[in-house]
């Protein structure tokens, strides 16, 4: 690669995943005094650098301008229901988690019946809910302490009738700041493998979290808040029903499959989720430090697309 390239990619100017051919007139391109202009508009992630594309790899294109559209709400002034349960202590609630699991066996300390009770009445209140409730449940929710540090809730976007549902992690802070799932960089690259496969955001594509608040500073969510949280996915899931779950990264993938086995050992097969087929692969802000890795969620997304087609 000449210089100008190399201090392209180092300022994190490189493409995200390209077609070989399209490499191959940047890099030419870039040889010539209007590299610059000649460049892709859309940026990598800081300290990314041009990935090798060889044969086997994905025809992946640059970034398109994603068509963002907004959910728009089904009915007008949805009751406000169950949108305030008690905050609970993550130490108490992860207890509750952990006993949940399959092949959990009794500890010395038992959950507490009530705090099980909470839980499963506002899950149940929750699976109760049409869009336009949950919609403004999701608005309104003071369940756990995300509610003081947002700066907006994130419902999800796209069609709620959906055969294609992604799930992510959680918002960030550029999803915080607008309101709707996986508009950063690592939204970009989703983007882009969606339309890898012929899938776009807001056509027959909806994009959810598993949390719909952000956690503050990025951090890992916590125990309390997903168990708050996670039951208004699940209605979400159930209500759009789509053909096929794909589940972004290890957070999605162990709330969905009660799975905590690492990806590597998940990935390549179709899992279930409440009778919904589910295939599973890297959180593309993963991808974005890691693009060796893309190869397999090239082969991931290939899966998914033929998951798609069945
Ligand atoms: N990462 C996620 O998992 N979800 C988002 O919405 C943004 C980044």
């Amino acid at each position: 690669m000449n210089r100008r390239a190399t201090v392209l990619n180092e300022l994190g100017l490189a493409p995200l995943w390209v077609r070989r051919e399209q490499l191959a007139a940047w890099q030419e391109a870039a040889n010539s005094a209007t590299a610059a202009e000649a460049a892709p508009a859309e940026r990598a992630a800081p300290h990314q650098t041009t990935p090798a594309v060889s044969a086997s790899e994905p025809a992946f294109t640059p970034l398109a301008q994603a068509a963002h559209h907004k959910i728009e709400a089904q009915l007008e002034h949805a009751p406000s229901t169950i949108t305030k349960a008690p905050s609970q202590g993550a130490a108490a609630i992860h207890q509750v988690l952990q006993a949940r699991k399959p092949g959990h066996t009794q500890t010395s300390n038992p959950v507490p019946p009530q705090l099980e009770t909470q839980l499963d009445e506002r899950a149940s209140a929750i699976a109760q809910m049409n869009w336009a409730e949950l919609q403004q449940a999701i608005r309104d929710c003071t369940a756990c302490k995300l509610c003081q540090t947002r700066t907006n809730t994130v419902f999800g976007v796209g069609n709620p009738q959906a055969k294609l549902v992604v799930v992510g992690e959680a918002p960030g802070a550029e999803e915080d700041a607008q309101g709707e799932p996986f508009v950063g960089k690592a939204g970009q690259l989703l983007d882009n493998m969606l339309a890898s496969i012929g899938q776009r955001r807001g056509d027959g594509v909806f994009i959810a979290n598993v949390l719909k608040c952000r956690p503050p500073g990025n951090r890992n969510p916590q125990a309390d808040e997903v168990a708050q949280c996670a039951p208004f996915l699940h209605r979400q899931l159930e209500l759009i029903a789509p053909k096929v779950l794909f589940a972004s990264g290890r957070f999605a993938i162990s709330n969905l499959l009660q799975d905590d086995a690492p990806i590597s050992a998940l990935r390549g097969k179709v899992h279930q989720y409440r009778q919904l087929p589910v295939v599973v692969s890297y959180h593309p802000a993963y991808l974005l430090r890691n693009m060796p890795d893309k190869a397999k969620a090239w082969r991931d997304l290939l899966l998914l697309k033929t998951t798609l087609e069945k």
